[in-house]
Formats: C-alpha cells, sequence, structure tokens
C-alpha cells in the first residue's frame, strides 16, 4: 500500500520526510516523491521511480529542497503503471510529468487509498478545462480540491469538505495550497492516517513507525474529517467546517521494536519475537490461573449468550480462523463459521442476532475486513476485532477489541501476529467453552496451563533452526510445493503454503489431505516436495497414508511431527519435530518450522525476504 508523510516545523523538512518514507518501505511501493516549501515559495516537487534511495540520491539525502513544510509519497501502483508521471505528489495545474522543479500550481497533494469514482470526476474536470498528464486518481481528486477551491470562497477546508462530499473511495490526502503558506491540510477516509506533534512541530504519516522516533503523542484523525496543520498545532474539522477536538493517544511501541534489532531481516527477527508476542497476549487476559476478558469487554455472562461465530479475516488471518474453527467448536459445541472478508461483505450473508462476528486484522486497516466489520454492525450483530495496531480503524469500529500485544510487525509476511491471534483466540475459545459449562474446571486448568507451555515451546523449536535451514537449502531451486494435512494440521497447512508463495516465489498448495486423491494428486510427479502435518494424533495414520500415496508416485516427503512420533521417519525422507502439547493449540508449535522454511528458501533465493515483490503489509484497497 502507499504511504505518506508530512511535516510542517522549524526543521529542514526534506530529509525527516525521506527518513519517514523510509520506515514505511515494509508497507510496498514501486516509486516516491516529495513537495517541499520553504517560506512563501511554491512547493518544488521531486519524484522517482524505484527504491527510496533513487528519491534520496536525487534530492542528495534532502539537502537540496530547502523549506521547513513537506509532503511525501511512496506509491503502490493502483491507477496507471509505474513511473515517474504518476509518482505522487500530483499537482492541480499542468506539469510536464517530470514532477520535478517549482509547482506554479494551485494545489499540490499526495495520497493513499482508491477514488472509485475518478473517472466521471476527470470528465467533469475536462469539461472545465483541466488537462491531465498523469493516469492516476489521485491527480483527479488534487485537480477537484483546485477546481472548488477557485468555484467557491477560496478556502482550503471549504475546498476540501466539498470534494469529500464529492469523491467515494477511500482516501488519506495530503495538501499543501500556494496561497496558504506554512499549512498542510489532510483529509481522511477508510485509509490510516495519524498526525503528531512535539517541540512545535507536526508530523503526519500512514503508521506509527514513521513518526516514533520523533513523538509518542499522536491524534487518530477520524474518518470525513480533515485537519490544518501548522508547526506544533493541529486544529480538525468535519464535513461541515466545524472545528472538532481530538484528544492524542500516547504510543506505547518501543523505537527499539520497530527496528531489525540485528537480524538480517525484520522478518527472522519477528520469528524469534514469536514467544514474546503470545507471552505477552497471554498474560494480558490470563490472570491468577483464570481467563478474564473483561478488559475485551466480554463477560461470562455474555458468552453464554452467542448462539454461533462467523471470523471473518483475510489472507494467515483467515488461516487462524480456519485453525480456531476446529478449537472453537471441539472445545465449546458453538457452530463455527470462517469467511473470506472479500467474499463474505457481498454475499449477503445470514446473520443470527446471538451470533457473534469476529474480525481479526493485523494492520486492522484491511479493506475488505474493515466492510465485512462494518455489514455486520449494519445487521446489529455484536463485534470482536483481534487486532494489532492500537487505534486502527477497525479496533475504532468494533464493538470490543482484543489487541494482540505482538508489537509493531514490520515484514510483509506475518509471523508474530498470527501466532498472537491465535493465542488470543485460544483464550476466547477456553474461556467460551468454560462460560457455556461444555468441559469441567480440571480441564479449564489444564487448557490454560497447556496454554502457558507455549512461548517456551517456540523457543524451543527456534533452537533447532539449523536442520531447517540445511533443509531449505536443498529445496530453494523447487518450483511446486504441496502441504497437506487435516483438521488443524490442515489450517497449519494454508499458513505454511503461503509463507512459501509470498516471499519465496515458488508455487505452492496447501491441500486437506483427504481431499488430494480427488485430482490434485496427479500433479505429484517424481521429486515433487509434500509436506505432511502431522500433529492431530487422531488424524496422524490418515495424513501418513495419504503422504504415502503422494511417495508411491514419486513425492519427496517432509514430516512435520511431534516428539515421540518417531515411526514417521519409516516414510519420510525428512522429519522435523514440534514439542507435544494439548492438540487445540498445535497450531502455533507447527507453524514455526514452517514459517523457517518460506523464510529460509527465500533467503537462499537471494529475494528480498521483508519486501516481496507485488505486495503490501497492508491492503488498505480492495
Ligand atoms: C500474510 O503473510 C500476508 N501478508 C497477508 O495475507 C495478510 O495476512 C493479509 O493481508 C491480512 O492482513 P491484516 O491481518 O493486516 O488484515
Amino acid at each position: 500500500m502507499c504511504g505518506i508523510v508530512g511535516f510542517a516545523g522549524h526543521h529542514q523538512a526534506a530529509p525527516i520526510l525521506l527518513d519517514g518514507l523510509s520506515k514505511l518501505e515494509y508497507r510496498g511501493y514501486d516509486s516516491a516523491g516529495l513537495a517541499v516549501r520553504d517560506g512563501e515559495n511554491p512547493a518544488e516537487v521531486v519524484k522517482a521511480v524505484g527504491r527510496l534511495k533513487n528519491l534520496a540520491e536525487k534530492t542528495d539525502e534532502g539537502k537540496a529542497l530547502p523549506g521547513c513544510f513537506g509532503i511525501g509519497h511512496t506509491r503502490w501502483a493502483t491507477h496507471g503503471e509505474p513511473s515517474r508521471t504518476n509518482a505522487h505528489p500530483h499537482v492541480s495545474g499542468n506539469c510536464t510529468g517530470s514532477g520535478s522543479g517549482k509547482v506554479e500550481s494551485e494545489v499540490v497533494g499526495v495520497h493513499n487509498g482508491i477514488i472509485e469514482n475518478y473517472k466521471e470526476l476527470k470528465e467533469k474536470l475536462e469539461r472545465h478545462g483541466y488537462v491531465f498528464y498523469s493516469e492516476t486518481d489521485t491527480e483527479v481528486v488534487v485537480k477537484l480540491v483546485d477546481y472548488y477551491y477557485k468555484k467557491y470562497i477560496h478556502t482550503p477546508i471549504d475546498a476540501i469538505a466539498k470534494t469529500m462530499v464529492r469523491v467515494r473511495g477511500s482516501y488519506a490526502l495530503e495538501l499543501m495550497f500556494n496561497d496558504h503558506p506554512g499549512e498542510i491540510w489532510v483529509a481522511r477516509k477508510d485509509s490510516p492516517m495519524i498526525i503528531g506533534t512535539a517541540d512545535n512541530e507536526t508530523y503526519v504519516a500512514s503508521d506509527v513507525p514513521a513518526i516514533l522516533k520523533y513523538t509518542r503523542s499522536v491524534y487518530y484523525i477520524d474518518n470525513l474529517q480533515c485537519a490544518k496543520i501548522t508547526p506544533g498545532e493541529v486544529h480538525f474539522y468535519d464535513l461541515n467546517g466545524d472545528e472538532v477536538t481530538l484528544e492524542p493517544t500516547e504510543i506505547k511501541w518501543d523505537a527499539e521494536a520497530a527496528e531489525k534489532g540485528g537480524y538480517e531481516h525484520f522478518m527472522i527477527k519477528e520469528i524469534y519475537d514469536q514467544p514474546k508476542a503470545v507471552g505477552d497476549t497471554l498474560t494480558s487476559v490470563i490472570h491468577d490461573g483464570k481467563i478474564d476478558l473483561s478488559e475485551v469487554g466480554l463477560s461470562d455472562d455474555e458468552l453464554k449468550e452467542i448462539s454461533s461465530v462467523t471470523m471473518v479475516a483475510c489472507g494467515s488471518a483467515w488461516h487462524v480462523g480456519m485453525a480456531l474453527q476446529y478449537v472453537i467448536e471441539d472445545l465449546t459445541r458453538v457452530p463455527v463459521r470462517v469467511e473470506l472478508a472479500s467474499e463474505f461483505r457481498y454475499r449477503n450473508p445470514i446473520l443470527d442476532p446471538k451470533q457473534l462476528v469476529i474480525v481479526i486484522s493485523q494492520s486492522g486497516e484491511t479493506a475488505d475486513t474493515l466492510e465485512a466489520l462494518r455489514l455486520a454492525k449494519k445487521h446489529g450483530i455484536k463485534t470482536l476485532a483481534v487486532v494489532n495496531v492500537v487505534g486502527s480503524s477497525i479496533a475504532r469500529e468494533a464493538d470490543n477489541v482484543f489487541y494482540t500485544l505482538a508489537g509493531p510487525e514490520i515484514a510483509v509476511a506475518t509471523t508474530k501476529a498470527y501466532s498472537a491471534q491465535l493465542a488470543a483466540l485460544y483464550t476466547f475459545a477456553v474461556q467460551l467453552g468454560f462460560a457455556k459449562g461444555t468441559f469441567a474446571q480440571s480441564d479449564y486448568e489444564r487448557y490454560i496451563s497447556e496454554l502457558n507451555t507455549i512461548p517456551a515451546k517456540i523457543s524451543k523449536i527456534l533452537e533447532d533452526k539449523e536442520r531447517l535451514q540445511w533443509f531449505a537449502s536443498k529445496f530453494a531451486h523447487k518450483h511446486d510445493v504441496f502441504f497437506i494435512g487435516r483438521g488443524i494440521d490442515y489450517a497449519v497447512s494454508l499458513e505454511g503454503s503461503l509463507k512459501m508463495k509470498e516471499i519465496s516465489y515458488i508455487h505452492s498448495e496447501a491441500y486437506a489431505a483427504g481431499e488430494l486423491k480427488h485430482g490434485t494428486i496427479s500433479l505429484i510427479e517424481d521429486g515433487t516436495l509434500v509436506i505432511g502435518v502431522l500433529t492431530q494424533n487422531e488424524l496422524y495414520e490418515k495424513t501418513v497414508s495419504n503422504m504415502v500415496e503422494c511417495k508411491s508416485r514419486g513425492a519427496y516427503l517432509c514430516g512435520l511431527a511431534t516428539y515421540g512420533k518417531y515411526e514417521v521417519e519409516d516414510h519420510c525422507n525428512f522429519v522435523t519435530y514440534v514439542p507435544t502439547i494439548d492438540t487445540h493449540f498445535a497450531a502455533s508449535l507447527a507453524v514455526v518450522p514452517l514459517q523457517l522454511l518460506g523464510y529460509y528458501i527465500a533467503v537462499a533465493r537471494g529475494l528480498d525476504v521483508d519486501k516481496p515483490r507485488n505486495l503490501a503489509k497492508s491492503v488498505t484497497v480492495e
């Protein structure tokens, strides 16, 4: 997703903007640009395609762009190919598209999001004499602001308010008006934006890591609000142009947690962060041997009333739902559906008034998941969000929030947030079963005791990484990898396969082991790597026989089993083991070797592990 930054203060803006954009690189991008103003002078715009270092070189690390006010952008192309012409900032006047040099335009701006009705607006503006130089929706919205600014009473707030009423879609928009030096204006709908102040200076960004080194005091501007940014001051306004008051929030993250801490990649750091991420999440609700969800806003009486659960998410978060479906149903006998958010929001779902909709999202900004949440709320259904980012859109709109305490997750491929989401929802499942009386006090205590062993057992797996590193180097050249399992092991296979695909670019499929013979087994040929996940004791024999079916067709078998299941070595070419644990919670352990495997294969292939091609950390567009 695109990243935006802004600065209004007394220091040179460009180096601060470049530093902020560097902290947003993990969001994924293909070009970048800055617009900086020096006093009354018009803004100077510089743009570059490719990595951020190209822009830094072009501006001599920002030194070639004097001025204390500015906005910056990293573009993840939605409308229009990656190019300097399509890179942001965009201007209301015409420009050669090279995007560099002083801009005599009225308005200059950057934008994260999608303007869905940009085509009709573009035609309207062309009828009013505007000429477009790019293929982007952002140039349309910047020119629309200019149109209203000229047509009405020449105030930024009226121009922006009218624009917000007119456009459909999502935006985190930053603007500078030529007539208003010393000011930056912002507007937000559905795309993330935070505003921080410190030492009489003001910062704008898409996400916390970009401003954490400058301030911990941030404002979460609400949907359909705009704001005037000046050095050390922020004034918020609603759609009517009336000033509104927002209270600042203190960011609890530590800067070190947002850095690599000596690891080669954020991803491997975050894999090793998992014991802490899981432990912190568990201890946030487990006190004195009991689970207390009151902080989450769910009392035992409310849990008792829940008739069914629908879990909605995307990607790895959806895989968490797939794993918890087995756990919740087995522990509580409450029916569970797991839905892809992008499907759920358009299928006119049948929702039972006494059900609970749980949305799962690391970023709290995933567009499909946010809209699924809104759909559930529109039906009057109680919602719970499991989210990792404090103050994110999903966190603020859900009825109840269970924060995972994984800390900032920078790598595009999620690991510690996935594990923390599992942990959070395990505690929900156990407490739901206890509230409904589906198991005895002794079971309750055993489940909690088992949960508390997860962090140490993850650490033990991490100690054994060398074998996986060796195995990864043997298979880094593969073109197809299959992950198979049954029940919770199938859900883990889904996550292992996604990790492989998204960072090593190797085609991979996850299959319910019993389903292979219904077609897909035709793809198995000599040397095909098949990874069988075998933590579910009751399903173990069945999955092993499915693995043997693959082996008889030439597959190379890798088994992932729990300590003690050594007979699996009679069938597999390679086996990796995880500690034993109550099978309900085995996903938390089985996923770790698969994360390491994906990581080491991607490293062996020399790929950009933290910023894989085509991907963004948070998909804030449909
Ligand atoms: C996971 O490794 C991927 N980066 C992706 O599938 C991610 O889980 C998905 O986009 C959901 O993101 P969210 O948790 O922030 O909503």
